[in-house]
């Protein structure tokens, strides 16, 4: 039997534990001037945001973070950017076709992964909006998605005391607008960069590829790189890439934000990076598989054939190529992105 001294001794000891266990996992969240240092990736061209008139802060990014992670964004604090956007996924949102928002409504397009966003001028698989910082407004009002507004949404976040607290600690005071709010937001998805895959290392000299890699990557430079081309495997240009309407959805992608019938069914040219974990694939999740998307490609005899302007023809994949392909594209998941700490959801804390 313990006596009473030893009991204490015992109980001062785990009690030291669980409190070192503790701030060991606070500062598994902490965010340092390093974490947010912003440097161009090696082998990328420069970025068409730079953070200038958004300077980046430790401060700044933990405050995006965890709106980014937050319900309260949504109108009855069910649905985060998260719950569409998850880190596992690359931030797409996996097995699912078609996002699912607030109250179970369904959207009518696939979640794109969010990565290497300051590379893009527009985003959403239409181009229908031209700049990060005001892309958070979209979900958030989207009566499908979050369902709020921008006033509401300052309301609730000034009624929050650690909110408040969040803020001064960001900006230097209490004053919470949406400005702020997206510039957070951006500094925490724009800092989203994947860059040290496989193929990475391989263009670095770092690493080797395999026989099968390497003649995937041949075949991917011959017939893929035209659009999905290196080193973000998009050329950021709006293509119909064959795929047959789809008649319930009925979705023009860019020609219904441009208006012009030689836009209809063009869809932004998605980057490839990632792609092994950010199924089902295409602007509709149609495809659950990348040998999928290989059997479409193909077998699809025209590309932008419905704009009657460039005509593209891919040829037929064999199962060698098929296989060759599917292993150089699964070069590209970069785990270091997937599992790094900077994103890792701060309510689990
Ligand atoms: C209900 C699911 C859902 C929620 C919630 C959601 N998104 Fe999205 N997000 C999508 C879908 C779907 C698209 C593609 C929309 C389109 O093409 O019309 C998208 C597109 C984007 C894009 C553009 C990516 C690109 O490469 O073009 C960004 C950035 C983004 N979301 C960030 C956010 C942020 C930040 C939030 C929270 C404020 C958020 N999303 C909340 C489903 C969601
Ligand atoms: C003419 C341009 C073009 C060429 C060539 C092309 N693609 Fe695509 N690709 C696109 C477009 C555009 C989309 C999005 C289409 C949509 O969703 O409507 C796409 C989508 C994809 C997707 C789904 C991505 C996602 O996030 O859902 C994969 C995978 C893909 N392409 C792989 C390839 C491969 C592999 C090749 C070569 C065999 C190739 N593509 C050739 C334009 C092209």
């Amino acid at each position: 039997m313990m006596n009473k001294k030893s009991c204490f001794l015992v109980s001062i000891f785990l009690l030291c534990i669980l409190l070192l266990g503790f701030t060991a996992q606070n500062n598994y969240f902490n965010i340092s001037k390093e974490d947010v240092e912003f440097k161009v990736p090696k082998t990328f061209p420069k970025p068409l945001y730079k953070f200038k008139n958004n300077k980046l802060s430790p401060e700044i990014f933990v405050l995006g973070r965890k709106l980014f992670y937050d319900p309260i964004l949504s109108k009855d604090s069910t649905t985060s950017c998260a719950s569409c956007h998850q880190r596992i996924a690359a931030f797409a949102h996996i097995d699912h076709a078609l996002s699912h928002g607030i109250n179970g409504l369904i959207g009518k397009r696939n979640v794109p992964a969010l990565q290497n966003l300051i590379w893009k001028d527009d985003f959403m698989w239409d181009g229908g909006v031209n700049h990060i910082e005001v892309q958070p407004i979209s979900p958030i009002t989207n009566p499908v998605e979050m369902n709020e507004t921008v006033a509401n949404i300052l309301l609730k976040l000034g009624a929050n005391i650690n909110y408040k607290t969040d803020f001064k600690n960001a900006y230097g005071d209490t004053l919470i607008n949406s400005e702020r709010i997206l510039k957070a937001l951006t500094q925490f998805t724009g800092l989203m960069i994947s860059a040290n895959s496989k193929y990475d290392k391989y263009m670095e000299g770092t690493d080797t590829f395999t026989a099968y890699e390497k003649k995937g990557l041949q075949l991917f430079r011959n017939k893929c790189a035209n659009c999905h081309s290196e080193p973000l495997f998009t050329d950021n240009t709006f293509r119909n890439n064959g795929l047959k309407p789809d008649t319930v959805l009925q979705d023009k992608g860019r020609g219904a934000i441009t208006g012009k019938a030689e836009d209809n069914y063009k869809f932004k040219v998605p980057s490839l990076r990632n792609i092994a974990l950010t199924y089902p694939y295409m602007h509709d999740g149609r495809f659950r598989k990348l040998s999928d998307v290989l059997n479409f490609y193909s077998s699809s005899p025209n590309f932008d054939s419905h704009a009657a302007r460039e005509v593209y023809d891919i040829g037929v994949l064999t199962a060698d190529d098929q296989k060759y392909l599917i292993d150089f594209l699964q070069t590209l998941t970069d785990k270091t992105f997937i599992y790094d700490k900077r994103f890792i959801d701060p309510f689990m804390k």
